[in-house]
């Protein structure tokens, strides 16, 4: 008979996780799992932040799946891929992320597991070479951002970037902040489809970023995460480009985890640019010892089969076809919505997943309840999260709590 499990605490009785306490739990899982216990068969989760189709399914997309089948018929070896990752994954990202900067030698790039990773990443190398550095975060922002910067031992000064009600960019307070930053100060800028407003900086206010940045000699971070979903692949990155440009020093934490729906398989890169080529290689050599110590290595599955789509004609083709198709939907979506209502109109001018409609904390509540609508309590929706079918109810019930 095996012996009883000891019950008692081991180590002399020490309970020393106890100290931990609980965690606040992250507000957007709470709602899925919320989203997920409702029984009732009409409900819409537009919490969640996946893309989904026409049906309400997360596809794996054609071209990724052809790319994973001829990973599995010739990959020879699943020994260590080293530091740097998958080299060749992060050379045909290139043209995509710098565009007409690809070939400049000063720029160089690593795989990381994900967005994620490449900011972790991003922000952990700022802080290695200037220990206390200021981030300057605009709010919202995607949460996840703050205790990013935060762990890194970075400090956060946050300014008014998006105003809800009125539903604009906050963009003279924006510039101001910057204004009045000091030299060396680091920047967070979403590239493109702004996660959580939608709100994306038009090319003329890109270029008065640009301006600013140059001038006040501040070090910009772009966190690139939803490139091509937007208006397109060179559009969606046009403002990193003109950034690109101007500065001599530019951090970039890219993924591919949206534009290739392989989310959970973790695909990013970090690319870092400095003055000059060798500084470049100097400080990337510093980040994969820093990621040494964060992941040792990134996963190799996922940037393994971006690189085979990349890599491939026919692939590469059917993979732009499909990032066709999924930003259509969300653009078409979005006029749907624009199209409906007066009040939200400034939808269809918007970019990426997600927008925030202009509602309160109690009307939020009160679709939760009456109407099956999952959502964040900002007011923050996922434009695509509901099938084709549900758009005219989801539109309805938006009015109806609207119109109060
Ligand atoms: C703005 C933004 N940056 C970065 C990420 C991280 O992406 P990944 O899943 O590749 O880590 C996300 C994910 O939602 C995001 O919305």
């Amino acid at each position: 008979m095996l012996d009883e499990p000891t019950m008692t605490g081991t180590n002399g009785g020490a309970q020393f996780f106890d100290a931990l306490g609980d965690v606040q739990s992250d507000s957007l899982l709470a709602l899925i799992a919320m989203a997920n216990a409702d029984p009732r068969p009409d409900k819409i989760d537009v919490g969640v932040g996946v893309y989904r189709d026409g049906v309400g399914n997360t596809p794996i997309l054609r071209a990724v799946k052809a790319a994973e089948k001829l990973l599995w018929e010739t990959q020879q070896t699943k020994s260590y891929i080293g530091g740097f990752g998958d080299k060749r994954y992060t050379e045909l990202l290139r043209p995509i992320v710098l565009g007409r900067h690809a070939d400049d030698k000063r720029i160089a790039g690593l795989h990381t597991p994900g967005g994620c990773g490449a900011l972790s990443l991003g922000f952990k190398l700022i802080a290695t070479a200037h220990p206390g550095s200021k981030v300057l975060v605009g709010t919202p922002t995607w949460p996840n951002h703050i205790p990013v910067v935060q762990a890194a031992g970075l400090n956060i000064a946050e300014y008014g970037f998006y105003d809800r009600l009125e539903t604009r960019i906050r963009f003279d307070e924006m510039i101001a902040a910057f204004n009045a930053a000091q030299q060396g100060d680091v920047v967070l800028l979403h590239g493109c489809c702004h996660n959580p407003t939608g709100a994306d900086l038009s090319l003329d206010q890109w270029r008065e970023v640009v301006d600013v940045v140059e001038r006040r000699g501040l070090i910009p971070l772009v966190d690139i995460a939803y490139q091509g979903l937007g208006r397109g692949f060179a559009e969606d990155a046009a403002g990193l480009h003109l950034l690109l440009d101007a500065c001599d020093e530019v951090v970039i934490a890219q993924s591919c985890d949206k534009n290739f729906g392989v989310y959970r398989d973790r695909v990013g890169s970090l690319f870092l640019k400095t003055a000059q080529a060798d500084q470049t290689k100097r400080a990337m050599d510093h980040a994969v010892q820093i990621a040494r110590e964060m992941w040792s290595m990134p996963p190799d599955h996922g940037a393994a089969a971006v690189r085979i789509v990349l890599d491939t004609p026919e692939l590469r083709a059917d993979w732009d076809a499909e990032v066709g198709e999924m930003r259509a939907r969300i653009n078409r979506i979005r006029g749907q919505i624009a199209a409906a209502d007066p009040r939200m109109a400034y939808i269809g001018g918007q970019f990426g997943m997600f927008s925030m409609l202009p509602i309160s904390r109690d009307q939020v509540l009160q679709l939760r309840e009456k109407n099956a609508i999952y959502m964040a309590d900002s007011g923050r929706f996922n434009v695509i999260g509901m099938s084709d079918d549900a758009v005219d109810r989801f539109i309805a019930a938006i009015v109806e709590a609207m119109n109060g």
